[in-house]
């Protein structure tokens, strides 16, 4: 990793958020263990929620202050009567915890504990962590005898519900966990085809439009001079699309000029960048919703890049034309064709698997008919509004 001024944020940021999310659910468990405490009149009170490794990712006490808690020393780890409790998820309610022959003692520091009442937070069969109390407090008995005063059936009963709580608490914040993960998801695969759709294909064309300046400066410094201003311009809108993929906008050119004109000043940058020859003929089009025109000019836009860097077409000619109520788009080459058949839908090709999306996005549909040797032909329809 780099070590160089600000390497470190996203590492301090990602733990930031963690925490505050820990903090919530275990502001939560506390309650509940504080509850528990109170209300079954004990001693003290914990919960436990294990890790994969043999300890327990929280653990949430209730009557120990700060300096004893200090004082026992590091976190338990799932052993003895805990242990048990986790595996098998049985209520424990024991006379004297001490006794057990599952005990397996104490650091130095740790309260005395003798009656115990323990029970499984559980979502299901599943054992999200324990909860439980120790010393039920006898009022009339003297700390030394304490026999006779010991967690009921009652008591269990209620610890029961407290533990319901707890499940619920941690479940929530597993799924908002997890909700986070899926939305982040989500968000990068739109990232993704937004970044393949548009900016992609701008670079391609800034490539090429380098290298016809390259060739020409020699021989014609005019022509190398209009091709550069053409280079200056490509760099600009792929920088725009990348903010508006950054951001979610539509294209700005879509706005302004509408999808016709849109179509028509790309296809004329395409038709001077490439050799092949590259036309766009527009009839009866009416204005679209704006996402169907959206996805039709990425879609135009990636049809006209595979068929310019992969067909070989000496032509390129693109269509809009009213149907019904909505539009077809089509575009056809006269390139080497492929088969549809072979193409894999998954892998490093997103172009064909995106403009599928696209179109189904907005309720139309998208058809693509190819054959080795015949060129390709892509068809979109959207349904208007
Ligand atoms: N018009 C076309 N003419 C010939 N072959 C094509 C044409 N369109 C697509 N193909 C073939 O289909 C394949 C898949 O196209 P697709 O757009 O999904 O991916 P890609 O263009 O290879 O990569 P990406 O679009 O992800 O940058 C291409 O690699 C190419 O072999
Ligand atoms: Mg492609």
């Amino acid at each position: 990793m780099s070590n160089g001024p600000g390497a470190g944020i996203p590492a301090v940021s990602t733990a930031i958020l963690a925490m505050s999310r820990h903090l919530e659910v275990r502001d939560v468990l506390k309650t509940i263990v504080a509850s528990a405490r109170e209300l079954l009149d004990a001693e003290y009170a914990a919960l436990g929620v294990p890790d994969d490794h043999g300890g327990f990712a929280q653990f949430v006490v209730d009557g120990v202050s700060a300096e004893q808690w200090k004082a026992i020393g590091p976190l338990p780890r799932q052993h003895g009567i805990l242990a048990a409790m986790l595996h098998n998820a049985t209520p424990e309610r024991l006379a004297d915890v001490r006794e057990d022959p599952r005990f397996g003692g104490w650091p130095a520091a740790h309260p005395d504990m003798s009656d115990f009442l323990g029970l499984p937070v559980a979502d299901g069969d599943e054992i999200l962590g324990a909860l439980f109390l120790a010393n039920k407090r006898c009022p009339k008995t003297p700390p030394s005898r304490r026999d006779g005063c010991l967690f009921t059936e009652e008591d269990e009963r209620l610890l029961g519900i407290l533990a319901q709580h707890a499940a619920i608490a941690l479940t929530n914040a597993r799924l908002y966990e997890r909700s986070r993960e899926l939305t982040i998801a989500g968000e990068r695969a739109r990232l993704a085809h937004e970044l393949h759709d548009a900016v992609s294909q701008k670079l391609f064309s800034l490539r090429l439009t380098a290298q016809a300046a390259t060739a020409l400066v020699d021989r014609d410094p005019a022509r190398a001079k209009d091709e550069l201003h053409q280079v200056a311009a490509l760099a600009a809108e792929a920088a725009d699309e990348l903010r508006a993929a950054v951001v979610e906008l539509r294209p700005a050119a879509l706005d302004e000029d509408g999808l016709v004109a849109t179509l028509r000043s790309q296809v004329q940058v395409l038709d001077r960048a490439h050799s092949a020859r590259v036309t766009f003929t527009a009839q009866g089009i009416r204005a679209l919703p704006n996402a169907q025109e959206e996805a039709m000019l990425r879609v135009a836009q990636e049809a006209l890049h595979n068929a310019l860097r992969h067909s070989g077409a000496g032509r390129v000619d693109v269509s809009l034309t009213r149907f019904g109520q909505g539009a077809l788009l089509r575009i056809a080459d006269d390139g080497c064709g492929f088969d549809t058949r072979v193409v894999r839908r998954a892998g490093r090709h997103l172009g064909l698997v995106s403009m599928r999306d696209r179109a189904g996005g907005v309720g139309g549909t998208l058809t693509v008919e190819s054959e080795p040797g015949t060129g390709t032909t892509v068809e979109m329809e959207v349904p208007g509004g």
